[in-house]
This record gives structure tokens, sequence and C-alpha cells, in this order.
């Protein structure tokens, strides 16, 4: 602060004493083109002047940075070009920073005229993303807000992508702010955050979102089996939290390695494996399907051989179930 009202004071002292009407005569003032530069990079300033020229300087505003080839500045960064032509009076900016864009004039004294020629230095900064929500779990229906702070100059733009767990990949938003209300479980997947200005390669980052939804049973599937074989019965459901299963004959619960059956989980699917199909073990099994958000079952008949192999074709579910049993039942009917 007291190096700056100094230099302040100095320029003035300078610019009064040295050059007199140096801010007064603006037609002598030129504008160049603008200096854009990166922050990090180096600026040169470049100023030309020739045999005449008895006095010049390069200021920061109102600010000497050089008087001749005295440095005034303190800032380490600023050096004066050396090994330049002759009619070149330059300044290296090193390491340049948001807060040097502005106004530089280089002044120049020639047969006691002062001229200065301004030039006004730009700084780019490329996009870059500070801060992004953590990986969020949230429960269907319910809402999730995801927020992503860049910096850039000029001004980042921010965009959202999502790309789902089935692959398909497509454009949400734009902004800081991603609001999601009343999702559902096609909502899932990563979300990613680009921001971008055009100054370099935008910069992205992703954030999960996790989808909790109660099971449903995509497949209950049995196989007509004859006694003495080997049986299985199917199960898949679909849920996040995965599901845990049970399963049931009627109202009693079986348990693995009890009763000549085995439960084998895996993944999104349950089987229930009989080593040796008796035949007691035909009839009307239920599998239950279960997480923190719901649970859900479907029937599934063990049958003898012979009959089909599939209802529908597909999932059977407990909704299904009269229909179930009129295909079973006309299947005994035909059988007997
Ligand atoms: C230089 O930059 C200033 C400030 O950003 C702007 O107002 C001006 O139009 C620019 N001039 C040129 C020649 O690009
Ligand atoms: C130019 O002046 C600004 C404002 O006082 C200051 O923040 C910046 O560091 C100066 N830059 C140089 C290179 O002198
Ligand atoms: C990111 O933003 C969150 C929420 O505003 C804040 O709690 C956290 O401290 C920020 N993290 C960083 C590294 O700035
Ligand atoms: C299946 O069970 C029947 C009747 O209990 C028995 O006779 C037969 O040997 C068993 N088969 C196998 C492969 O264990
Ligand atoms: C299966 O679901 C139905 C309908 O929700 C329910 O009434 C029944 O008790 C369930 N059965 C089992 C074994 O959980
Ligand atoms: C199987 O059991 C379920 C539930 O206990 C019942 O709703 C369904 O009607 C039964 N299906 C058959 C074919 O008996």
């Amino acid at each position: 602060m007291y190096n700056s009202v100094c230099f302040i004071i100095l320029s003035w002292v300078f610019a009064v004493l040295v050059f007199p009407g140096v801010p007064a005569r603006s037609g002598d003032s030129v504008l160049k083109d603008n200096i854009t530069v990166r922050q990090g990079d180096s600026a040169v300033l470049k100023c030309n002047v020739d045999s005449k020229v008895s006095r010049v300087a390069w200021l920061n505003r109102t600010t000497i940075l050089f008087a001749g080839n005295e440095k005034w500045s303190l800032d380490p960064r600023v050096v004066l070009m050396e090994n330049t032509a002759v009619t070149e009076y330059s300044i290296k900016i090193q390491n340049v920073d948001v807060h040097d864009e502005g106004p530089y004039v280089c002044s120049i004294l020639t047969n006691k005229k002062p001229k200065s020629t301004k030039v006004h230095l730009i700084v780019q900064v490329p996009a870059r993303i500070t801060n992004i929500s953590r990986d969020v779990t949230v429960n269907e229906g319910s809402s999730a807000s995801l927020m992503c702070l860049a910096v850039g100059r000029p001004e980042a733009n921010i965009i959202w992508k999502h790309h789902s767990p089935r692959g398909t990949h497509k454009f949400v938003t734009e902004g800081e702010y991603l609001e999601l209300r009343g999702i559902t479980k096609e909502q899932s997947g990563s979300y990613e955050c680009i921001a971008s200005n055009d100054i370099s390669n935008p910069d992205v980052r992703t954030v999960q979102i996790t989808v909790n939804y109660p099971p449903f049973i995509s497949k209950a599937r049995g196989t007509g089996t004859s006694v003495g074989q080997r049986g299985v019965l199917q199960c898949e459901a679909s849920a996040v939290p995965r599901a845990d299963f049970e399963w049931y004959k009627e109202d009693r619960r079986l348990f693995n390695g009890l009763n000549g059956v085995k439960i084998e989980n895996q993944g999104k699917q349950s089987m229930l494996v009989f080593f040796n199909v008796s035949e007691e073990d035909y009839g009307n099994y239920t599998c239950v399907a279960m997480n923190t958000m719901g649970i859900t079952n479907a029937s599934i008949i063990l049958y003898g051989p012979g009959a089909m192999h599939d209802v529908n074709g597909a999932a059977v579910l407990h909704r299904c179930s009269v229909c179930l049993a009129l295909t079973v039942t006309s299947f005994y009917l035909l059988k007997f």
C-alpha cells in the first residue's frame, strides 16, 4: 500500500517535472492493439523509439515500472528487454496474473514533445473446475442437486452431460447447478461437468448419482423336470441396493442345504436348485426379493416333464399368478 502510494506520487512527480503535459496531450497518444496472454505466460510490451528520443518510461496505469534503464517497479517479474533493436524499448512481464490486466503506457519525450503508446494487456485463464459435488445416492422419487464451480477468463461455460448405465449419453443442462426432481432410476449414472472457454481444452469432471429403488422381478422361470433329476427355478430382480432373496414353498421358507435344495445367489439372480426332484417337490414356489426400498415376489411352478417351459416367454410375476394357475391347471387336466 505504502509502495503504491509512493509510486503514484513519484509518477506524478515524474510526469509533471520530467514530462510536463503527458496526460493532457491525448492527441499524441497511440492506442495499439490489445495484447492477449495466458495466465502464467510472459507478456512483451513493445515500444518503438528513435535516436531523437531523450527520455522513455513504461507505466502500469499511473505507476512507473521503468524510467529509461532504471527500474522503479519492485516487482521481480517486470524486466527490461535487452538485446533488442536500438529502436525498441520493451519490457517483459513474466508469469502474468489476472491483476496485471489493464492499460500500460510507454511515454516518450522527443525534442521536448511527449508522446505515449498505450497497450491494453488482457489476461486469459483456461477454464478450470474448482469444486464439484461428491457422488450422491438418493431414493427414487426424491431430488438431487449437483454443483460444479469453475474459473476462467473469459468466464467458463458449464454444461452437464449424462452417461446412463445403459450407455446412452446426452446433454442435460447448462450452468453451475444441476437440479433433478422426482428422480427416476433411468437418471442414475455418471454426470459429466464440462467447463470450457476456448482458451484450452475443456476441463471435465464427473459425479456419480446412484438411485435406490425397490426390487422388481424381471425373470421368474421354472423348467420341466422329471423325478430323479436336478431341477432349477430361476428368479432375477433389478434393485438398488441389490436385492436379497428368500424362497418359499407355499408358506414354508426354504433354506440353503435343507430339504434337498440349494439356494444360489449370483448378482441380481437367485436360483433354487433341487439335487434330486421327487414327486412331492412339484408345486408352487415363491421367490421374494427385497431391499431397503421394498419387497416383491413372484410365483414359480416346478412342474413335471413335457410341460411348457415358459409362460409368456418371460417373466411370471405374482400379478400374473392367475394366468399361471390356469396354465398349470390346464396342463394337469390334459395330462390326466
Ligand atoms: C482492447 O480491450 C478493451 C478492453 O477489453 C476493449 O474495450 C477494446 O475494444 C479492445 N481493443 C481492441 C483493438 O481489441
Ligand atoms: C499493474 O497494476 C496493478 C494494479 O495496481 C497491479 O495489481 C499489478 O501487479 C501491476 N502489474 C505489473 C506487472 O506491474
Ligand atoms: C466445495 O463446495 C462445498 C459446498 O459449497 C464446500 O462445502 C466445500 O468446502 C468446497 N470445497 C472446496 C475445496 O472449496
Ligand atoms: C433320487 O432320489 C431317489 C428316491 O429317493 C433315489 O432312489 C435316487 O437314487 C436319487 N438319485 C440320485 C441321483 O441321488
Ligand atoms: C407376495 O406378494 C403379495 C402381493 O404383494 C403378498 O400378498 C404376498 O403375501 C407375498 N407373498 C410372500 C410369500 O411374500
Ligand atoms: C402360488 O402361490 C401364490 C402365493 O402363495 C398364489 O398367489 C398363486 O395363486 C399360486 N399359484 C398356483 C399356480 O397355485
